[in-house]
């Protein structure tokens, strides 16, 4: 059956593995999310890493998002090209092939890019004055996820004065990703993330006091974003996985709804309290742990590359019935498909090609 032909039709004739996406939960996840930001000083820059879909942006930008946020320029061309206006690159983009690259991305809208270091920043200048732009930028801090950077308070502000020293670059604020601080003891998770906002909000200020006016200063993630988006000075949140929602997300106490799952067929039942299904771990990531699965009575015990071995307990399954899994981690598994089925009511409403798959550069 063509793509075309599932139009309308039951999910149960897709084939597969498939990755299935239930637009009306992933609609109402980003209703959810925009009505708890609604009225506050903190806006939504969600992250579209994640769910990797213009279409998906777009309904967040018209629930009231200021913009998108990518981790890579690859990902931000697909997204600018289908007509994303406001996008952050939420990411070092360095060497002079990629940075001219960034500013070509810069001369057709608005993106703006993190820097940690003022030769980053000068090469940045100079592409731009080449190519004719005055480049938007952030500086990233380094507020305790030890990733990129610089180090919070003063040689925050020394870059920033370097940076404003440079002709062709416009500093707007502070980026400052606390990492997902996925614990379960809640008052750790709460003060470990207010220490990380506190940090990138001191820098924020002791850089106001010098003069410079910072426009924006993000930071945040789905597991952190009631903390963090009301943590004052933190101008907007870059929410990522409460779109699509994932099992890892859900253990750490995320309460949206599921809208993405993988289907896959059981093609062997080698003895009783066994079964094998056509979904792998290149269907299902497995980088946060083992996916599970969305009916009582099968759990994913391993993945091999292309097979996933099912436990059944109690209940009857035969060769042939189809099973849809939980990914452990959305961000990793929705990027191992070419395309998505959206479903509406458990029909097939459209096939959509995730464009910036594999978008890595
Ligand atoms: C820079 C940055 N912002 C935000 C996020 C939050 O993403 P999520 O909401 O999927 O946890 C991430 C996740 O890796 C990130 O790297």
């Amino acid at each position: 059956m063509t793509y075309e032909q599932l139009i309308g039709r039951h999910k149960s004739e897709i084939d597969t593995p498939a990755l299935l996406l239930d637009m009306d939960v992933a609609e109402a996840n980003i209703r959810r999310m925009a009505e708890f930001f609604r009225g506050r000083e903190c806006k939504l820059r969600p992250h579209a890493k994640t769910h990797k879909l213009p279409r998906i942006a777009r309904r967040q930008l018209e629930a009231g998002a200021v913009g998108i946020t990518c981790a890579k320029l690859g990902e931000a061309r697909v997204f600018q090209e289908a007509g994303i206006g406001s996008i952050l690159i939420a990411n070092e983009i360095v060497g002079v092939t990629k940075i001219r690259a960034l500013v070509r991305l810069m001369c057709e809208g608005d993106v703006t890019v993190c820097v940690e270091s003022l030769e980053n920043a000068a090469d940045l200048s100079a592409a731009a004055a080449e190519g004719g732009v005055v480049a938007p930028i952030l500086v990233e801090v380094n507020v305790g996820l030890n990733r990129c950077g610089v180090p919070p308070g003063k040689p925050a502000l020394e870059l920033v004065r370097g940076i404003s020293r440079l002709p062709n670059l416009r500093f707007c604020g502070l980026m400052g990703y606390e990492g997902g601080l996925f614990l379960k003891n809640l008052e750790e998770k709460a003060r470990r993330c207010r220490e990380a906002n506190r940090l990138l909000v001191d820098t924020r200020r002791l850089i106001e006091g010098d003069g410079f006016e910072v426009q924006i200063a993000s930071a945040g993630g789905s597991n952190t974003f009631a903390l963090t988006g009301t943590y004052p000075g933190i101008t907007d949140v870059q929410v990522g996985s409460y779109v699509s929602m994932d099992d890892h997300n859900r253990e750490y106490g995320l309460d949206y709804g599921q809208a993405v799952t993988v289907v896959a067929t059981v093609i062997s039942r080698p003895e009783p309290g066994r079964a094998v299904t056509d979904a792998g771990m290149k269907s299902l990531s497995t980088d946060a742990g083992l996916p599970v699965c969305v009916e009582p009575g099968l759990t994913v015990s391993a993945l091999n590359e292309e097979h996933g071995h099912l436990r059944v307990h109690g209940r009857e399954i035969r060769a042939g019935d189809k099973i849809e899994i939980i990914p452990r981690h959305g961000c990793t598994t929705i990027p191992l498909f070419d395309r998505y089925f959206i479903l509406r009511r458990d029909h097939v409403e459209s096939v959509a090609e995730i464009r910036a798959r594999g978008a890595s550069q």
